[in-house]
C-alpha cells in the first residue's frame, strides 16, 4: 500500500515539473502572463519560438512516458497494469495542477501523449493524424487537442481495450475538455486565436 502510494506521489511530483515554466525560469519569463496564458507547448511556440517550444514538448512528453513506465516497472506484478495507468493520470494531474508552480500549470495534452507512447503506442499515430488534420483544416490547436483526446477514448471503446486503458483514455479526454473550456468558449464566440501559418485551407 505504502509502495503504491509512494509511486503515485512520485508520478504526480514528476508531472508537476512543467517544461514551459522550468525553461521559462532559465529565460526569465513566465508564459502564463503571455499569449493564451497556458503553460504548454502551444503557448511556448506562440510566445517564445520553435526551439523553446520543442524543449517544452520533450520535457512534457518525456515526464508522461517516464511516469507510466515507473508505474509499470515498480508496481507489484499483480497491479502493474493498473498502477502504470494510474501513474500516467497522476502525471497529467500534476502537469495541470503542479505543486512546484502554485498549482497553475498546462492543459495536460503532451503529458497524456507521453503516457500513451508507453501504454498504447498504436493509438499515437491516429491521434497525431486527427490533431494535425484539424490544425491544417481549422488552424485551432485547442480544438485539435480536444478532438485528438476524444478520438483516443472512442478508439479505446471501439477496440475494447483493457479496463485500465479504457478508464485512462476516458479520464484524459474528459480532463482535456475541462482544461480547454476557455478555448471552447472562445471558439463559440469566434475569438479563439488561430495559427494562420498552419492553416492551409479557408484562407
Ligand atoms: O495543449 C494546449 C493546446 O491545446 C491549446 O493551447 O495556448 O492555445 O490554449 P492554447
Amino acid at each position: 500500500q505504502i509502495l503504491t502510494a509512494s509511486i503515485l506521489l512520485a508520478a504526480y511530483l514528476l508531472g508537476s515539473l512543467s517544461g514551459s515554466l522550468l525553461l521559462g525560469r532559465l529565460r526569465g519569463v513566465d508564459i502564463r502572463t503571455m499569449g493564451s496564458g497556458n503553460a504548454g507547448g502551444t503557448n511556448a511556440f506562440r510566445t517564445q519560438g520553435l526551439a523553446f517550444a520543442l524543449g517544452v514538448i520533450v520535457i512534457d512528453i518525456g515526464k508522461g512516458a517516464l511516469a507510466a513506465w515507473l508505474g509499470l516497472r515498480f508496481a507489484p506484478a499483480s497491479s502493474a497494469a493498473w498502477l502504470g495507468h494510474a501513474c500516467a493520470f497522476a502525471a497529467v494531474v500534476g502537469h495541470v495542477w503542479p505543486v512546484w508552480h502554485g498549482f497553475r500549470g498546462g492543459k495536460g495534452a503532451a503529458t497524456g501523449v507521453g503516457a500513451l507512447v508507453v501504454l498504447w503506442p498504436q493509438s499515437v499515430p491516429v491521434m497525431l493524424a486527427v490533431w494535425i488534420g484539424t490544425i491544417v483544416l481549422s488552424g485551432y490547436v485547442g480544438l485539435a487537442t480536444v478532438l485528438a483526446g476524444l478520438t483516443a477514448a472512442l478508439l479505446g471503446m471501439a477496440l475494447r481495450v483493457s479496463m485500465p486503458l479504457h478508464l485512462l483514455t476516458v479520464a484524459i479526454a474528459l480532463l482535456l475538455v475541462y482544461t480547454h473550456r476557455a478555448n471552447l468558449a472562445r471558439l463559440r464566440a469566434g475569438t479563439e486565436s488561430r495559427f494562420e501559418k498552419a492553416r492551409l485551407l479557408h484562407r
